[in-house]
């Protein structure tokens, strides 16, 4: 596909239109190599620019897996609050990169930012049942109970949660691994209440086929490796 380069280093977040004009008029534009004065030069998408001799990465298409940590919004932008978008360069949020579904201010863990509207959409459609691994730390022993009404699904206020897997992990019983296929708002902190125990800290560790990367710590990213993308594709374009 082609673009305007005007419009392209716009895209990129690389400033106003007015800004971008006059640095290509001022010829600090590369494009392939060769310095471009034409602000309506029709441009190859992903081709290789150079802004005052600084190369551009010049992808319109990111994918991202995020190690989210806590006290950051799930949201593109928001105006009171720091969001999860503060820790990716800011050309992402302008070539419109945003999150997979939502993670609560306080949970940590991963997620998966793209710029693609389709993906996105297909991975969060309900007929997908793409499933998500969390670690939850509650307040009291989780009990074989829990585990059989995790199993039959649970009855909450506005909706009944389908069966979903727990397991209690070694140690004291206070921790808890669980998968669900479903997204709804506080769905894990509500499954637990519903059982009569208190969230204290969640943590995702898979979303469909994608595994958090245990070398990103808390605040740390990565573009999604081929793999994974094709894993991700394929699992998105399965079930209704
Ligand atoms: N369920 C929750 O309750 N919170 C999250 O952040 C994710 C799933």
């Amino acid at each position: 596909m082609n673009m305007r380069l005007d419009r392209y280093l716009v895209t990129l977040g690389v400033g106003s239109r007015s800004q971008v004009q006059k640095m290509i008029r001022q010829g600090a534009v590369t494009v392939e190599g060769t310095p471009v004065r034409d602000p309506g030069f029709s441009c190859r998408e992903n081709a290789s620019l150079t802004v005052s001799g600084a190369a551009l990465d010049s992808r319109l298409t990111r994918h991202v897996m995020l190690h989210k940590p806590a006290g950051l919004l799930t949201a593109a932008r928001d105006k009171k609050q720091p969001t999860v978008m503060d820790l990716l360069p800011p050309a992402y949020a302008a070539i419109g990169c945003m999150p997979v579904g939502r993670l609560d201010k306080d949970t940590t863990g991963l997620l998966l930012l793209t710029t693609d509207g389709e993906l996105n959409h297909r991975l969060l459609a309900p007929a997908r049942h793409v499933d998500k691994v969390y670690l939850a730390k509650v307040d009291v022993p989780l009990t074989e109970a829990d585990i059989a009404a995790f199993a039959q699904g649970l009855h909450l206020s506005d909706f009944d949660a389908q069966p979903a897997l727990l397991e209690i992990l070694p140690g004291d019983g206070t921790m808890g691994r669980v998968t669900v296929h479903e997204g709804k708002f506080h769905q894990v902190k509500r499954m637990f209440s519903a059982v009569g125990k208190e969230v204290l800290t969640l943590h995702r560790e898979t979303f469909g086929s994608l595994q958090l990367d245990d070398a990103l710590s808390p605040g740390q990213w990565r573009e999604l490796t081929e793999e994974e993308l094709t894993a991700l594709t394929s699992q998105a374009q399965m079930g209704g």
